[in-house]
């Protein structure tokens, strides 16, 4: 049986602005049944209502802050109870920092923005993803990552030493580079297929908090070259919904095609050791009592 979006359930993190919102509205036309996940409420609700207006398809929203992991277990209890089906899970929301910063679990805001949280809301739901296989799960990264010019940092894999933002930006970006190849090498048997895709330099509020000169100026001279969040989400919306599959899968794509990508993009033993110290990292849940579970 052939692959539609038609009346599917898809997430789309961060669809509340930017390329995320873009996406969420291409799949709402295209007849997906779109959550969008956002930390802030209200923004998530004038999205969803705006495209559900203009799609005519219901569109629901999910509060989840990314950079909290309480609040990524506590999105993963609501969707799970209130929907049953899950056929692509988008990890697009992201951010970029001037300055290095903490979350309320202790961990450097740009890797748990970028992929500490999206890391524990795929595991959270991946079983519904098998379940409701043939599914997908797209991350959107960036040719970023190739500012990680070392790999992953294990050593200090949330930067302590030295912080620089475009390092740390194109670490978290590599980062979900890793994590869709070895989803795939895990999941993909079970009919849940993963990518990693870059958008673009495209126009949007990313890395505009105000704590960051270097890109307010980038922004201001790149200005006219750069993409719409339309053009940003067209190789994400392609991922979700090309039948068949696009090949290969776990791989990464620019402008619906594979990508070039860096050497440690392409490095499984990698990928796999980071999917083992990420799990150690955002796993494990100690209760009251010190129980880990
Ligand atoms: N723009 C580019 O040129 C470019 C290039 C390569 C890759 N990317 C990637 O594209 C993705 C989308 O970025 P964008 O350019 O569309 O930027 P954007 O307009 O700033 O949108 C980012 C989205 O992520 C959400 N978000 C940020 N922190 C969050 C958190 N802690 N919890 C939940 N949601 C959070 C934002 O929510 P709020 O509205 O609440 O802030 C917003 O919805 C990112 O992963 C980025 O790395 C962008």
């Amino acid at each position: 049986m052939g692959w539609s979006i038609e009346g599917r359930r898809v997430i789309v993190t961060g669809g509340n602005a930017g390329i995320g919102r873009a996406a969420a509205e291409a799949l709402s036309n295209a007849g997906a049944l779109v959550t969008i996940a956002a930390r802030n409420r209200a923004k998530a609700g004038m999205a969803a209502d705006a495209i559900e207006s203009s799609s005519g398809v219901p569109v629901d929203t999910l509060e989840v802050d990314l950079a909290d992991l309480a609040s990524v277990r506590a999105a993963a209890d609501t969707f799970l109870a209130t929907h049953d089906d899950a056929a692509v899970l988008i990890n697009n929301a992201g951010g970029m920092f001037g300055r290095r910063g903490s979350t309320v679990d202790g961990h450097e805001r740009t890797i748990a923005t970028n992929y500490l949280g999206p890391f524990l809301l795929t595991q959270l739901l991946i079983d519904r993803l098998r379940a409701c296989s043939p599914s997908r799960i797209i991350n959107v990264a960036s040719s970023g990552h190739g500012y990680a010019k070392e790999g992953i940092r294990f050593g200090d894999f949330e930067w302590t030493d030295r912080y620089r933002m475009m390092e740390v930006y194109g670490h978290s970006k590599l980062a979900n580079i890793l994590h869709a190849r070895e989803l795939e090498r895990r999941y993909g048997p079970d009919g849940v297929h993963a990518y990693a895709m870059h958008p673009g330099l495209v126009r949007t509020s990313i890395g505009r908090g105000g704590d960051s000169l270097r890109i307010s100026l980038a922004v201001r001279f790149a200005g006219p070259r750069m993409r719409s969040p339309e053009e940003g989400a067209d190789t994400a919306v392609w991922l979700a919904t090309e039948d068949p599959l696009p090949e290969p899968c776990g791989g990464y794509f620019e402008d619906r095609t594979e990508a070039r990508s860096s050497r440690h993009a392409r490095d499984d033993e990698m990928a796999r050791r980071l999917w083992d110290e990420t799990e150690a990292l955002v796993m494990t849940r100690t209760d009251e009592s010190g129980t880990a579970s």
